[in-house]
């Protein structure tokens, strides 16, 4: 509340005292130009291009950035851009923008387009408060867009101009959302959203579609420019679990495990985590996505890391279970074992032509049979029991990306087979609380598959080795 009032008051104070400041230049630092490996303007022009040519005739594509969402009272969450607008127009940094795409040319200005972008216009005072913004000139040059005008214009110029001059020429309108709960949102852009989206429903001789599954297809196969940032994601999560899987001792909470490898994660240049650190120790271990990350580890227990960095909306998808201690028990050791047995099997199912099934139905297979020898269920089919969940996702701009039916070169997926033994679970005790997972990042190519985790260990002996070390995570911070 505090840093509220304060804030207004600095706000209105600031309308008189900053009224002749100049505008930011934002040819001297934007975003862009501190991150020279972000996509450059000719990889979304080209996606630009192959949606469409893969829209249908006589149709439009309208993607939404996404919105600002709160955190509590006047402070906001960190801002993330929409996967459409990051896959299509490369604007990382600005919400309040929106994507027009048609399959015809578009009057605009002086010109015919078949793309403008809307973004927030230039403004000296929000400016100062909340970062540049590259306005329309800005967004046409740093962006490569060939037409930009202002958000403001979006509402007038689909329903006064294109919907209106030329509406026998739109049958189709698809849609791309900003992140889902844009609908709880009550703020300006979010009506902007609902409106448009009501106003185009209205039109019953409109057909309105989902624009998700179209980009979900052309996103399933990795430009080698998306390929080398998910590598560098992973490289940057694999150097994060190196630190954690030697900073591991009892007593340590389960938190400072993931502050090693989040810390890691921007230590490498990842803006952002790609999905909640999920550290469970003990009987947190067999909780999917457990990720409270507030108990002590006790010794004897394992430890599940589900750890990824997400570099320039990039994503990755880690896991490792360690012993806390350094050491498995002889259980421990009999399900990692297992685990990873089920692992090598389903990546060896990774290669192009095999079926998205094929690496899951290997695991679940092994993992079976597996759980019969040791006892731990009297049918394979209660296998399900633990191993809950499927073995492969696909990862990208999202770390569950849109999933594909078969395999093939350019696609990128995880292998993560699991077991988790809840306590109460019907088999003996000794097995309570055990949880494994393990998970790797694999590039289909044209000849099989790339491990793109490879460099991070895997058996149980290499970690129990890697253990010895020291990491990070055990230096004193007074
Ligand atoms: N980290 C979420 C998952 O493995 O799918
Ligand atoms: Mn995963
Ligand atoms: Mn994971």
């Amino acid at each position: 509340m505090k840093f509220a009032c304060l804030f207004l008051a600095l706000m209105s104070l600031s309308v008189g005292a900053f009224a002749q400041r100049v505008m930011p230049n934002i040819d001297l630092p934007p975003e862009s130009a501190y991150d020279p490996d972000r996509p450059p303007p000719s990889f979304h022009k080209q996606n630009r291009e192959r949606f469409l040519s893969m829209l249908p005739d006589s149709s439009i594509a309208i993607f939404f950035a996404n919105d600002l969402k709160t955190r509590n009272n006047d402070v906001e969450y960190l801002f993330r851009q929409s996967n459409s607008i990051l896959y299509l127009t490369g604007l990382y940094d600005e919400p309040n923008a929106a994507l027009l795409l048609s399959k015809f040319p578009m009057p605009f200005q002086n010109f015919a387009t078949t793309e403008i972008l809307f973004v927030q216009p230039r403004n000296a005072l929000m400016e100062t408060w909340t970062g540049r913004r590259l306005g329309p000139e800005g967004a046409t040059q740093k962006l490569g867009v060939a037409a930009a005008t202002i958000i403001d214009s979006l509402q007038p110029y689909l329903f006064n101009e294109l919907l209106k001059t030329y509406r026998a020429l739109v049958k189709r309108v698809f849609i791309s959302y900003p992140a889902k709960d844009y609908a709880d949102s009550d703020g300006d852009y979010a009506k902007l959203v609902k409106t448009i989206d009501a106003r185009l429903r209205e039109d019953k001789t409109l057909v309105v579609q989902n624009a998700s599954p179209l980009l979900g297809q052309m996103r399933q196969i990795k430009h080698p420019i998306e390929i080398d940032l998910i590598q560098k994601a992973t490289d940057a999560t694999i150097a994060a679990h190196l630190e954690a899987i030697k900073s591991c001792e009892p007593n340590m909470r389960e938190y400072e495990l993931a502050a090693v490898a989040e810390y890691v994660f921007k230590k490498k240049g990842c803006e952002y985590v790609a999905y909640p650190s999920i550290v469970g120790a003990g009987e947190n271990s067999v909780i999917l996505h457990y990720n409270s990350t507030r108990k002590k580890i006790l010794d004897g227990e394992l430890v599940l890391m589900d750890m990824g960095g997400e570099y320039h909306g990039y994503a990755t998808d880690i896991t490792r279970t360690i012993p806390a201690n350094g050491k498995f028990t002889p259980e421990q050791r009999a399900i990692y074992d297992l685990v990873l047995a089920a692992q090598d099997s389903a990546i060896a199912q990774c290669k192009p032509g095999n079926s998205f099934r094929a690496p899951h139905q290997k695991a679940v297979e092994v993992i079976a049979e597996g759980l019969l020898k040791l006892g731990l269920i009297q049918d394979k089919a209660d296998y399900r029991r633990y191993f809950m969940h499927g073995t492969s996702h696909s990862v990208g701009l999202d770390v569950h990306d849109p999933g594909m039916a078969v395999l093939q070169a350019g696609q990128v997926l995880t292998v993560e087979p699991g077991i988790y033994i809840a306590e109460g679970s019907p088999c003996e005790r000794k097995w309570w609380n055990i949880g494994v997972r393990i998970e790797d990042m694999i590039l289909i190519t044209e000849t099989g598959a790339r491990v793109m985790s490879a460099a991070l260990p895997r058996k149980a002996e290499d970690i129990e080795t890697l253990m010895k070390e020291k990491g990070i995570g055990n230096l004193a911070i007074k």
